[in-house]
């Protein structure tokens, strides 16, 4: 049966990737974007099964404003894909409190902004499903990425807790975790980098900033094969609560699994002695 999807950041990458396969397939979708014009160009051609919302994720009032259009031309929303993002690289003491906290207000609370005005939608449906894009920085801890990992490690967990509050009502939640993929994200159209320079990092600065450079539209993964896969998520009648998507976020995984199974037991005497004993 035709879905309706409701997606942020649905001009570019990933987010115009999903759009476009989910149309495609014949779904509705409300493809939202700061700059909805732009996503009205790249996806034309689908009649009323498209609706292009502006959203800025950053903004609370423009998310709600989004359902609301979503609901009066669709009806209903069925899936929900928190896309929406930017990454602020950089070493954490380069950075200045306003780059992170700008850095939360788009990746964490963003999320939550859109959520939450979805949300109230999909439970009076009873069903539902809210894929929301998180990283392999999200999964391991990455140096030079600390604070864009900070704010994808926050969704994995929110996404993780949510999904067990929301099962109830028919709803699914799943946490995805993108390697290095070959949109806009180190582009300078979108990536952003220290604020200020710290002698002692300079090497460091220097090495990174050659390999991101380098990195930008050469990664190994594929956003045009990545929108065919969400769709295939959204299809399953029990999708997965977390998913790698490519090679390099399945390695992550196993070295997270690894990681934490080691760490469990490396001072186990120790993390035991904290038990109250003896009643
Ligand atoms: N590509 C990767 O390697 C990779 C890996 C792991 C995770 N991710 C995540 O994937 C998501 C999509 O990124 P992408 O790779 O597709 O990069 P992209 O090509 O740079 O696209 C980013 C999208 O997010 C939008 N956006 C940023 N801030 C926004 C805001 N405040 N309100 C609404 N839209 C906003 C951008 O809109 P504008 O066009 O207006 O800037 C753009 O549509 C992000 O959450 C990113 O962290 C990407």
């Amino acid at each position: 049966m035709a879905k309706t999807w409701l997606i942020t950041g649905a001009n570019r990458g990933f987010g115009y990737e999903i759009a476009k396969t989910a149309l495609d397939a014949g779904d509705r979708v409300v493809a939202t974007a700061r700059r909805p014009e732009q996503a009205e160009a790249a996806l034309a051609g689908h009649g009323e099964r498209l609706l292009c919302v502006r959203l800025d994720v950053d903004e609370a009032a423009s998310a709600e404003a989004a359902v609301a259009a979503a609901q009066e031309r669709f009806g209903g929303i069925d899936v929900l894909v928190n896309n929406a993002g930017y990454g602020q690289l950089g070493v954490f003491e380069e950075l200045s409190a306003e780059s992170i906290e700008r850095q939360f207000r788009t990746n964490v609370f963003g999320v939550f902004h859109v959520t939450r005005a979805v949300l109230p939608v999909m439970r009076a449906q009873r069903s539902g499903h809210v894929i929301t894009v998180s990283s392999l920085s999200g999964i391991v801890g990455i140096d030079g990425s600390t604070v864009y990992g900070a704010t994808k490690f926050a969704v994995t967990g929110w996404s993780e807790g949510l999904s067990r509050e929301v099962r109830r009502f028919g709803i699914h939640a799943t946490v995805v975790h993108p390697g290095m993929f070959r949109t806009d994200f180190l582009d300078p159209s979108s990536v952003r980098h220290g604020d200020h320079e710290i002698d002692d990092y300079r090497g460091y600065r220097e090495t990174q900033g050659a390999y991101l450079t380098e990195s930008n539209h050469t990664q190994l993964g594929d956003p045009a094969a990545f929108g065919p896969a969400i769709v295939r998520l959204a299809n399953m009648s029990e999708p997965p609560v977390r998913w790698a998507a490519g090679s390099d976020a399945i390695d992550s995984f196993q070295r997270r699994a690894r990681e934490l199974a080691d760490s469990a037991l490396e001072f186990e005497e120790l993390s035991r002695s904290s038990d109250i004993t003896g009643g």
